[in-house]
C-alpha cells in the first residue's frame, strides 16, 4: 500500500480541520495518509512513499533546520527547492525584476539602515521577509516613523531581514486579499481573506501560530486570475510541476486614474492553508494531485 505522511507540527499533531480532509480523500484512491510531525526524530520519513508539506507552521526562526529537515526527508512536496525559494519573501524582488506585478517591497537586512527603506513612503507595513501567519507584520502610520524604524531595527537584531511595504488600503475597502489556490497545475478555488492589520488589536484573534483569518470562497476577478496564472508558470517553470500552490493578491496602489491593478502579496509554496473545504470537490482534487505523483 502506497504511504504518504502529511507533515505538520507539535501544536496540530492531527493536523488543522482543513487538512484533515486530505486523508479520507487520498484513501478514496487507496492511499493511506498519516500526519507526522517534521521534527519529530522518531519519524522514519524514508518509510513513506511520499511526505507533504502541510501545518508546518512553528518553522520561522528555525527555517534553516527546517530546510534541513526536507532536504532530507525523502521525496517532499513541495520540492526542497521550492521551499527554500518560498519561505524568504525576498523572492517578491525576483518576482519584479521579472516583470511580474507585486506589492512594492524594500529590503533591509541586518546591518542595513532602515530608514533608506522607509523614505518617502507614508503609511506603511513592517515585517519579517521570513514568517507565517502575519507574526511580526505590523502597521504604522505615518506619523509613527520611529516606531516603525524601530520595529525594523528589532527584527534586524534577531537576525531577520526586514521588509517595508507600502501599506495597501485596498486590502480593507477595496476587492481585499484573495488567496488563488492552484493543485495539480490549475486554479482550483478561490477565498477571500479579511484584512489582518485592519486596527483591532493583534491580540483579539492571536493563538500564538496564526492570527485567526476570517475567510470566505470567492469567484476571483478575471485580472486577478490573470496575475495568479502568471506567476503560477513563472514557479512552475523554475521548480517544476507543483501539486499545490497559493497565491496571495491584493489591490495595487491606486494610480490617479483610480486603477488599483492585483499585486502579488505571497507566493506560498510551503505550508499554505489551502481552504479546501471550501470548494466542492477541493479535497478530492488535492488527492489526485498527490496521487498522480505517485503514478
Ligand atoms: N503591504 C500591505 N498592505 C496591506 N496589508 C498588508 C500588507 N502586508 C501585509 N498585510 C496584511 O498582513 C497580513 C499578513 O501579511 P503577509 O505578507 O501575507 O504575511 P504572512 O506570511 O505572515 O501571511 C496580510 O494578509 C494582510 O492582511
Ligand atoms: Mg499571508
Amino acid at each position: 500500500m502506497t504511504h504518504v505522511a502529511l507533515a505538520t507540527c507539535r501544536e496540530l499533531p492531527q493536523l488543522d480541520d482543513d487538512d484533515r480532509l486530505i486523508a479520507p480523500a487520498l484513501a478514496a484512491l487507496g492511499i493511506e495518509a498519516t500526519p507526522a510531525i517534521w521534527d519529530d526524530p522518531a519519524v522514519v520519513w524514508h518509510a513513506f512513499d511520499l511526505v507533504v508539506v502541510r501545518n508546518t507552521w512553528d518553522y520561522p526562526g528555525r527555517r534553516e533546520a527546517f530546510l534541513a529537515w526536507a532536504a532530507g526527508a525523502g521525496r517532499v512536496v513541495n520540492p526542497a527547492a521550492a521551499l527554500a525559494w518560498t519561505t524568504d519573501k525576498r523572492y517578491l524582488g525576483e518576482l519584479a525584476a521579472a516583470g511580474l506585478p507585486v506589492v512594492p517591497t524594500r529590503f533591509a537586512a541586518p546591518g542595513e539602515d532602515p530608514e533608506t527603506a522607509l523614505e518617502g513612503l507614508g503609511e506603511l507595513v513592517v515585517k519579517p521577509s521570513v514568517g507565517v501567519g502575519s507574526i511580526g507584520a505590523r502597521r504604522f502610520a505615518a506619523s509613527e516613523r520611529a516606531d516603525a524604524v524601530a520595529h525594523a531595527g528589532a527584527l534586524q537584531g534577531d537576525g531577520r531581514v526586514a521588509m517595508v511595504q507600502p501599506y495597501l488600503r485596498g486590502v480593507e475597502d477595496g476587492r481585499g486579499e484573495t488567496a488563488l489556490i492552484f493543485l495539480g497545475g490549475e486554479l482550483s478555488h478561490a477565498i477571500h481573506k479579511g484584512p489582518l492589520l485592519g486596527g483591532e488589536p493583534a491580540e483579539t484573534f492571536a493563538d500564538g501560530l496564526y492570527l485567526l483569518e476570517r475567510v470566505a470562497s470567492r469567484r476571483p476577478t478575471d485580472a486577478e486570475r490573470a496575475v495568479g496564472e502568471r506567476v503560477h508558470a513563472w514557479v512552475t517553470e523554475r521548480f517544476g510541476a507543483l501539486p499545490y500552490a497559493r497565491i496571495d493578491v491584493i489591490p495595487g496602489p491606486r494610480t490617479p486614474d483610480g486603477d488599483d491593478a492585483p499585486v502579488v502579496l505571497e507566493v506560498e509554496l510551503a505550508e499554505p492553508s489551502l481552504f479546501l473545504g471550501t470548494s466542492a470537490g477541493g479535497p478530492e482534487r488535492f488527492a489526485a494531485a498527490l496521487a498522480a505523483l505517485l503514478g
